[in-house]
């Protein structure tokens, strides 16, 4: 009898599933084989990562068996005599892993991560993830450090570059589509890079905006806003884990148990790896947690670290921690077996060597086209008045390109990229010659040479520039240099004369179009002001020129989103659209100017408002206008109640009322009236970023089911608790109507 198709089905999937299972049964019983051949030296030796280059010191540890991976060697050949040396010359020879930070892009580099957040869509984030392990898998890495999926809510914090911004279920989506990426679909083939969930956990909510500065974050909004995205990485299967710098309310992270054990191990299930960040073992001791680095060995050992990262601790303590019975041989076994699983689902045991080729895959057409793609989603246009973009060059003759942004193929391409080559970088001025230099007058002048320049006669030029010509394309911003690790900034205003330089501009009466490449939000409230249009850009990579100028030409429409709010000023920090309910929300306001001469205290109202910034942000949080405009119905809900366990349809039909074909991202968000702790004013629970033709219009529905309406209470359980909720569909977090839905 001919087995049905379902039948057929069933069985393959039934097959594919055993041989799943068996491949872990088979790589288990090799790591527990492999173990219990090793010594504890050799044990120990797992456990240390070292930075390279490849030298005779590093040769040394390999022959010795101390080293289990490296980090920063980025070229085949060197891998190669590495992996020759641990997998020859060594007792059991056990291959190394690989790795080095592919934060975004490798070769080809993709916009910042915040910026491919603010794409609001996961296959930019995918695809890009997928060119950096070609990429860099083809020079011999197997691990990159990332996602880095640090919610966070401080621009002033340089590493908001490298997160997915102020939301945990926005973070969540962008981080799991980047394991996807990194890690495609089987982990052993060469071409699969290991993911790397970081900072475990807290290292957004840094004091200040300060890096490496401390956090205090009670377990509630730990639990409801910072560790979702991880939970969600364990699910995606993320081959390692990197602690943060940070403390967590005075426990720093690589000492923390609680973290790593109970909730990392126990709660989730993690099965991978949990390595240090560089020095963080070792830094315990400036931290005052540790006397020594003996006592941060034993520590972090006992938090379930299971490898270090440059401290060189576990190497000089862990055996007489081990010997004089402080730390328990089982940590240690786990900590290898973790680590041995890891280079067993890498395929290394069986082929730990890179092929070396001269026609590396890198900046292969197909990838500098995702790549142009994600700058130009990752774009956000902020302001258009009187719809000056997109322009038409039949109509112009003459533009100016100027500012310090104009021609940097360094600073555009952003923080962490430590093998991204500027040379390759297409700047806005190399692509609008390469597709308009034909048949407009293209003045280039940058005005200022860097982001930081204060030089007064650069302006001049600049403005001697814009009076030649017919529109303004100005391009400004932060230099890579001064986004990212360590680089926070106290106040983020556009640096150096920029703001003189927008002004100036502005003063010649010609049309501008400001175009903000930048790590971070700036507070450009003034330069927005005087610009007639703005695209807010962040750092877009190698092909952020051509994707701007077809933004700027309106060959694409821009879609891109705010994925962390925009503030007025520094001094509102922390600024977010999911805050708290308050007591005394702001209410007629008056402004520090219009404060009349002699008023009495008693004369102003008691709300929560700042004189010198009034309420609320620059932009909120998914913001983002398009060339085409959107109407939004009301909102309706397959039923106004919902109980345990229900789930329900939440329906809105969504017009493209303006006369371009564009993306518009929709996004669902649930406010909690009342609850047994204060709640913020509403949450973002999903999203969707949809195509419509011109003058389409499309019914989208959103599930909701009841479990996304729980929250973390002070008993430190994740409930549900009845009530009233109010639901939108917006185009942003301050817009919409709402409808009430009942939880019973
Ligand atoms: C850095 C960063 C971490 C990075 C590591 C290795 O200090 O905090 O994100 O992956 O060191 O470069």
């Amino acid at each position: 009898m001919r087995l049905s198709k379902i039948g057929a089905l069933l069985v393959f999937f039934m097959m594919s599933c055993s041989l799943v299972v068996n491949a872990q049964k088979d790589i288990e019983s090799r790591v527990n084989d492999l173990l219990s051949k090793m010594t504890l030296d050799e044990k120990i030796g797992q456990l240390n990562q070292i930075t390279g280059p490849a030298d005779e010191e590093i040769k040394k540890g390999i022959q010795r068996a101390m080293i289990g991976s490296v980090l920063n060697v980025t070229d085949a050949k060197s891998v190669n005599e590495l992996q020759r040396i641990a997998t020859e010359e060594t007792r059991l020879k056990i291959p190394l892993i690989i790795a080095r930070d592919v934060i975004h892009g490798f070769k080809t580099i993709f916009p910042i991560p915040l910026g491919q957040a603010a794409s609001w869509n996961p296959q930019v984030v995918e695809d890009g993830a997928r060119v950096a392990a070609i990429e860099s898998t083809a020079a011999g890495i197997r691990w990159t450090f990332a996602p880095m999926i640090d919610v966070t809510r401080d621009p002033r914090w340089g590493r908001i570059a490298e997160s997915y911004g102020e939301d945990p279920f926005l973070t969540s989506v962008m981080g799991v589509a980047a394991i996807k990426g990194f890690q495609g679909d089987d982990l052993s083939k060469p071409s699969s890079l290991a993911a790397c969930a970081k900072h475990f956990a807290g290292y957004g909510w840094s004091e200040g905006g300060r890096d490496y500065n401390t956090t205090w974050i009670p377990e509630t909004q730990l639990r409801d806003v910072v560790l979702p995205p991880f939970e969600a990485a364990v699910k995606a299967n993320a081959a390692t884990f990197m602690c943060s710098f940070n403390d967590i309310s005075g426990i720093p992270s690589s000492g923390n148990a609680y973290l790593n054990n109970t909730i990392l191990r126990k709660e989730w299930g993690y099965d991978g790896v949990l390595v240090s960040d560089w020095g963080s073992i070792m830094q315990m001791i400036n931290q005052g947690f540790s006397e020594n680095l003996k006592d941060a060995a034993s520590k972090a050992m006992l938090a379930g670290v299971n490898m270090d990262m440059m401290s060189g601790a576990y190497v000089t303590h862990l055996k007489e921690l081990v010997e004089s019975n402080i730390v328990p041989i089982e940590i240690v076994n786990q900590a290898v077996r973790n680590i041995l699983r890891l280079k067993f689902r890498l395929g290394l045991f069986d082929n730990p060597y890179t092929k070396e080729q001269d026609n590396m895959p890198f900046y292969l057409p197909g990838s500098l086209e995702k790549a142009k793609n994600a700058a130009a989603e990752s774009a956000i246009l902020l302001k258009n008045s009187n719809q000056i973009l997109p322009l038409s060059s039949s109509k112009l003759k003459s533009v100016a390109v100027i500012g310090p942004l104009s021609d940097s193929g360094m600073d555009q391409i952003g923080t962490w990229c430590f093998d991204g080559e500027p040379e390759h970088s297409v700047t806005p001025l190399n692509a609008l010659r390469q597709d308009y230099g034909k048949q407009l007058n293209i003045i280039a002048e940058k005005g200022l040479a860097y982001s930081r320049d204060n030089s007064p006669e650069g302006i001049q030029r600049a403005v001697a520039a814009a009076l030649k010509s017919d529109v303004v394309l100005l391009f400004v911003g932060e230099e890579a240099v001064i986004s990212g690790e360590a680089r926070c900034r106290a106040d983020i205003n556009l640096p150096g004369a920029q703001t003189e330089l927008v002004s100036a501009l502005k003063n010649t009466g010609k049309p501008v179009v400001m175009v903000v490449m930048a790590g971070r939000p700036l507070t450009i409230g003034k330069e927005i002001s005087e610009a007639d249009a703005v695209i807010y850009a962040f750092h877009g990579g190698t092909m952020a020129g051509p994707a701007l100028a077809d933004l700027i030409f309106g060959k694409i429409v821009p879609s891109g989103k705010l994925p962390v709010t925009m503030p007025r000023m520094v001094g509102q920090i922390p600024i977010y659209y999911s805050a708290p309910k308050i007591g005394r929300p702001a209410r007629d306001i008056t402004l520090i100017d219009d404060i009349p001469v002699g008023a009495l205290q008693t004369s102003l109202g008691f709300t929560s408002y700042y004189l010198d910034a009034g309420d609320g942000s620059l932009y909120p949080f998914g913001y983002g206008l398009s060339y085409s405009t959107f109407s939004y119905s009301d909102v309706k809900l397959s039923s106004e109640t919902i109980s345990e366990g229900e789930s329900l349809t939440v329906e809105c039909t969504i017009t493209n009322t303006g006369k371009y074909d564009a993306s518009e991202v929709i996004q669902l968000y649930v406010g909690d009236r009342v609850g047994s702790l204060i709640r913020p004013e509403k949450e973002m629970k999903d999203f969707k970023k949809i195509f419509f033709k011109a003058g389409e219009s499309k019914n989208v529905k959103f599930t909701l089911t009841a479990d996304k309406l729980a929250f973390w209470n002070n008993k430190i359980q994740k409930k549900t608790e009845p009530g009233a909720f109010d639901v939108w569909v917006a185009t942003d977090s301050r817009s919409g109507k709402s409808v009430v839905l009942t939880l019973r």
